[in-house]
């Protein structure tokens, strides 16, 4: 006996259940991803698209629904399909101009913030070298409203979507935005009690072990650097020094992989400070955090 095909998807809840069926395999999240598109055809937030699970879903919606599903299942990222991601409870706007802020990159936020807190530093001038959406920038200014902020990346269209966040989420008069490679774009006595880095880390050669939907969707300026993955962080580690104040802090994130070549390089940079390996919640090495001696 042949199995009876499934009715066509009728109200929010089936449509939600259609979609995730056809995720299976394609996302490591089919159930969340389903729900988040569903939330964003319909304008209803993550409680009310269950709450109304049973309310019919007007055909124009489903086919456009059943579209994002479709550009999900061949690897696009959600957070561009929906053109959001939540980032420190901010809400950031995202397209393919700049790497999907990472969950993981809130930790190096935090380690930040509270480093600065525990010297007592509010009024503090923090660089966040390499911003892409912008979302370090504008969640440090969220968390220190006195601190005066410099967002730099190399990439045009990059700095374009961080414009926007900084505009729409009122942080105009705290970030101030630089076209920079690196440090090279900062004024020569430009000085920083913090300089915080996501910078590209993927090796050249290792393009081909990231996740289809990253190599294919986010853009290679963000993900890749050089043969060993560190040129950006090499030329951070060189000029740094110059840019940061004496008794100043570096905090960057990498792959759990460079964690101990850049650390290295941090402690020849930094020679009077305490250099320090972080792990992220997967228990990876993730940050680096160069601070004074003394603390
Ligand atoms: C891994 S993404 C991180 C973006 C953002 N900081 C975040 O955490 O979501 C790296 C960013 O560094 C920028 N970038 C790459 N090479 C750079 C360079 N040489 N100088 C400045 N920015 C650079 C890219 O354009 C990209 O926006």
């Amino acid at each position: 006996v042949k199995p009876s095909p499934k009715p066509a998807p009728r109200t929010i809840a089936e449509a939600i259940d259609a979609c995730r069926d056809r995720l299976v395999g394609h996302s490591p999240t089919p159930w969340l991803d389903a729900r988040l598109l569903a939330q964003f055809i319909t304008g209803l937030d993550a409680s009310a698209v269950i709450a109304y699970g049973d309310a019919v879903l007007d055909r124009g919606r489903k086919a456009r629904l059943f579209e994002l599903t479709e550009r999900r299942a061949a690897g696009e990222p959600v957070a561009y399909l929906v053109g959001r991601k939540s980032f420190c409870g901010l809400d950031i706007a995202v397209d393919r101009r700049a790497l999907v802020p990472r969950p993981e990159t809130e930790a190096l936020v935090e380690a930040c913030v509270e480093g600065l807190r525990d010297r007592g530093q509010v009024q503090v001038r923090i660089a966040d070298v390499g911003t892409g959406s912008g979302a370090i920038a504008c969640a440090l200014a969220h968390f220190l409203p006195e601190a005066a902020i410099v967002a730099s990346d190399v990439s045009t269209d990059a700095l374009e979507l961080a414009a926007h966040n900084i505009e729409r989420l009122g942080f105009a008069e705290q970030i101030t935005l630089v076209r920079s490679d690196v440090l090279d774009g900062y004024a020569s006595d430009a000085r920083f009690d913090a300089l915080v880095a996501n910078l590209p880390y993927v090796a050249d050669d290792a393009a081909d072990d990231l996740e289809p939907g990253v190599r294919d969707h986010e853009p290679t300026v963000a993900l890749m650097s050089g043969a060993d993955g560190l040129d950006a962080y090499r030329k951070l580690m060189a000029q740094a020094p110059r840019h940061l104040d004496a008794e100043g802090s570096l905090y960057v994130e990498c792959a759990s992989t460079h964690a101990a070549a850049l650390a290295k390089l941090a402690r020849s940079a930094f020679p009077n400070t305490r250099v320090e390996v972080r792990r992220d919640l997967a228990g990876l090495d993730r940050y680096v955090i160069a601070r004074p001696a003394q603390q």
